[in-house]
């Protein structure tokens, strides 16, 4: 949610600039901004719209010396000037983060300020402009320590040949590269211009020159925050011959699924140690990684039988949760920097909950408040709808029950890597994507681990078509929902488990009779034979209980990318969001 870089370079940097916020646009894309410093002036362009708005203006910016951003608007609409960076005075700044107080600033030291934008972001600059006292970084850190809020900010200033950077709850990261140094709010900005990079901690501050990186902590002392290998290369972004990164990400799912499994043994033996004694576990996230905790809760409880709940982040981190030294936590986050999972992880901890994260980051800020993290290996997803991720996540908590089970469960995962690979590549989805498109609204329907995943089939189809949707129990459809089912509707129900095959059936069969139109995806021959006449059947391929929503899900995640591109969405970047939420 927003992205910001920065960098002080031996060359012109606007360009530079702009393929990093290409690179960052998945955290948000309503606008975006770059400012440069040449000889003591500062120059903006911004824009509303997408990064490639300013891809006309950005080569106009003269200096080695740059700021830029790339907005989810959180205060204030879309629009050009809401867009950062903001100036005033000496100073341009971009900020990602919500400032809480920004009023009571505004109230109490800004009442002369002539403020250009709605946003909160503007207070930032106001302060530093009134604040200054001739050093940069005393500056920025007075105006810092009147933040409330979450903060990613980096300046430039006419006075100072190179950027600032300050940090609280929200990420930056900088790296040194040959061109000269950087910040950026993640990885992949500085693909093929760092190969290594170092995390800020919050209350760190920094100095960024082309001579080289200086980092402070809170009482400025400069300090040294190690040096990591940049995960994110220009290998790994590309699309790989797909359209969309959404079909590149599905597609790499049984991937994701055999490099978690491979590097699980990093964390086994910790995972061991921190897992015994535990009496209770609470799974919790957002949004997708919510929905994969449901589906881990069905397999822990059988395979360990402890009690298990799975509690959406944002409502378990204000609910008073009843936790202690014998509950598990495990924050299950793609990017590991969630607001809301990230504080619930830190309220478990601060309750002497065990914590385990489960990210795909491997310096996400979720790492850092983890007592053992168990790595999703899933790459770096880049279309803000999640998929590979889910595929990673739903493994990686697999073998923490085989931990809790006191099972070794890699054999399983490693034996669905070919049914997984069938489904991504060779599923028809056409059909029923076409129903979906045409329809009033679409259900998903499911029973037990099925259910979880029509939850999830759910989010994925309204996140990128826009169509509405709810998930729902199989069993529970008659009791309410039934009412909303004519001939415009659409019904997927999930139907792989023998067990549940014949409850299951039964909502196939209410939605049928009241005219809906229904979708069956099953590995169930029977079920198949039974609806092939009455509904449209996607076979996929039988891979037990526990582990059928790798591929029931890659299944439904293509409906959504398919139905998406029919009603011609952009799949990659649905409206209104933005993929790491990084504020409440
Ligand atoms: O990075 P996280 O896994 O913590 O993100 C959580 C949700 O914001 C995310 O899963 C969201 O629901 C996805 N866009 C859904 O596709």
């Amino acid at each position: 949610m927003c992205g910001i870089v920065g960098c002080a370079l031996r060359r012109r940097a606007s360009d530079i600039i702009y393929g990093g916020l290409k690179q960052l646009e998945y955290r948000g894309y309503d606008s975006a901004g770059i400012a440069t410093l040449s000889k003591g002036q500062i120059s903006i362009v911004k824009k509303q719209g997408k990064v490639s708005a300013l891809e006309n203006c950005a080569s106009d910016l003269d200096g080695n010396i740059g700021i830029g951003h790339t907005r989810w608007a959180t205060h204030g609409k879309p629009s050009d000037a809401n867009a950062h960076p903001f100036a005033a005075g000496k100073f341009a700044i971009v900020h990602n983060g919500i400032i809480e107080n920004c009023l009571e600033l505004k109230r109490e030291f800004l009442s002369d300020s002539p403020f250009s934008s709605d946003t909160d972001s503007e207070v930032i600059v106001r302060l530093l402009d009134k604040y200054y006292d001739g050093n940069l970084l005393t500056t920025l850190k007075k105006v810092c320590s009147l933040l409330s809020g979450s903060y990613a900010i980096a300046v430039i200033c006419a006075d100072f040949e190179g950027i600032a950077a300050a940090k609280f709850k929200s990420p930056i990261i900088v790296g040194s590269g040959a061109d000269g140094n950087f910040a950026a709010s993640d990885a992949p900005a500085l693909a093929g211009l760092c190969r290594d990079i170092s995390v800020l901690e919050d209350n760190d501050f920094a100095l960024i020159t082309s001579d080289g990186i200086k980092i402070f902590d809170g009482d400025l002392n400069e300090v040294f925050r190690p040096v990591r290998p940049n995960l994110a290369t220009p290998a790994n972004l590309e699309l790989g011959g797909c359209p969309f990164y959404m079909l590149k990400e599905i597609r790499e799912a049984p991937y994701a699924v055999a490099n978690t499994c491979a590097v699980f043994h990093t964390a086994e033996g910790e995972v061991k140690k921190l897992c015994k004694n535990i009496n209770r576990i609470i799974l919790t996230g957002c949004g997708t990684a919510y929905n994969s905790g449901l589906v881990a809760k069905r397999y822990i409880e059988q395979f360990a039988r402890i009690p298990c709940e799975a509690e959406i982040a944002g409502e378990f981190r204000y609910k008073n949760p009843i936790v202690g030294g014998n509950t598990l936590v495990v924050a299950i986050s793609q990017s590991g920097e969630t607001a809301d999972t990230v504080e619930a992880a830190r309220l478990a901890k601060s309750a002497n909950a065990k914590v385990i994260a489960v990210t795909n980051a491997p310096y996400s800020q979720l790492n850092s408040v983890a007592d053992v993290v168990i790595p999703v290996a899933a790459g770096p997803e880049i279309c803000v709808a999640a998929t590979k991720s889910y595929a990673g996540q739903i493994a990686a908590l697999y073998l923490l029950a085989g931990v809790l089970a006191g099972k070794d469960l890699t054999d399983d995962l490693q034996k669905i890597s070919e049914p997984c690979k069938n489904t991504v590549e060779n599923t028809d989805i056409s059909a029923v994507a076409d129903m979906c498109a045409r329809s009033s609204g679409v259900y998903f329907l499911g029973r037990d681990i099925d259910y979880a995943v029509a939850l999830e089939g759910s989010l994925k189809l309204k996140e990128v078509s826009y169509i509405p949707s709810e998930g729902y129990p199989a069993g529970e459809l008659k009791h309410g929902t039934l009412a909303l089912i004519d001939e415009s509707a659409v019904a997927v129900v999930v139907i792989t488990s023998e067990r549940l095959a014949g409850k299951s059936k039964n909502a196939v069969e209410q939605v049928l009779s009241r005219k809906g139109k229904v979708a069956v995806i099953t590995c169930i021959n029977s079920i198949a034979e039974e609806f092939k006449d009455r509904a449209v059947i996607i076979k996929i391929p039988d891979c037990g209980e526990y582990l059928s929503p790798l591929v029931s899900s890659s299944a439904l995640q293509l409906i959504a990318y398919e139905t998406a591109l029919l009603l011609n969405r952009d799949p990659d970047k649905p409206r209104n969001l933005a993929k790491s939420v990084t504020v409440e």
